[in-house]
């Protein structure tokens, strides 16, 4: 595991985005996992910067995203799928049919999963995976457990997530209680994984999740066991790290 302390918020959103440009580069079309929330948002930005400087080509690229809420529309700003839209998809040159969220809208949820799992395995694998972490330590939406869930699943979200997010909403009543979300073993399964955190309020999870044991009662820690994950962190949330 690669831990890199940037200087703030800025650089290490400009490492990230470099992280991805380099895998564009390698690989014109590379497979991402793209994540959402607020510590990506300037990475997205970086992104967008380059392909308007004609220095990045996302023609080819194909995007998987981590998660997606139960029961809103893609249309709803509070949707993954708009705050995609919103900070990446309508600013550059991907193909509108190379982009993929799980629908948390279907009729069959369960059917949905099972369709993106294997939509995933048909692209052949994610390439380069980016994630958050939440504050209790969740990647994607997977919630400290007693075992660390495999595929793309449908999850009932905890009461700390809901309590997170719910800054997003206009009152915590009407942040979803369900999600659908990439399983720790799809998360697994990719090549390169690249883990972003910000801020002194991720400052204990990172610990706990990299230099603590690897339990599911914080999924993140599973990510000690992947050969090839960078975990950018600026400063603040580096505090607690010796
Ligand atoms: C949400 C997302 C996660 C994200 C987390 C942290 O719950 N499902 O993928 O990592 O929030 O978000 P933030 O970056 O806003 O702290």
């Amino acid at each position: 595991m690669n831990i890199v302390i940037a200087k703030d918020y800025s650089e290490m959103s400009r490492i990230a985005a470099n992280e991805f440009a380099h895998a564009i580069h390698a690989n014109p079309s590379c497979v991402m996992g793209l994540a959402t929330g607020s510590t990506p948002i300037g990475m997205y930005e970086c992104l967008v910067e380059e392909f308007r400087a004609g220095t990045l080509n996302f023609s080819y690229s194909t995007t998987f995203n981590l998660d997606e809420y139960c029961g809103i529309a893609p249309t709803d700003p509070n949707s993954y799928r708009y705050f995609m839209d919103e900070n990446l998809f309508s600013h550059i040159n991907i193909q509108p049919q190379n982009i993929h969220l799980p629908n948390g809208n279907a009729s069959d949820l369960e059917k949905e999963c099972l369709s993106y799992e294997d939509a995933i395995a048909i692209a052949d694998g994610i390439d380069i995976q980016l994630l958050g972490l939440g504050n209790n330590g969740h990647i994607g939406f997977n919630e400290p457990a007693c075992s660390f869930p495999v595929t793309t699943h449908v999850v009932d979200l905890a009461q700390s997530t809901i309590e997170a997010n719910s800054r997003f909403f206009e009152t915590s009543s009407d942040v979803p209680r369900q999600a659908i979300t990439m399983g720790i073993g799809t998360i697994m399964k990719a090549r390169k994984i690249v883990l972003l955190a910000s801020g002194d309020g991720k400052a204990d999870i990172v610990k706990r999740a990299f230099f603590g044991p690897v339990t599911p009662e914080v999924p993140a820690s599973v990510l000690q066991l992947h050969r090839d994950v960078t975990v950018i962190v600026d400063d603040s949330a580096a505090t607690k790290l010796d």
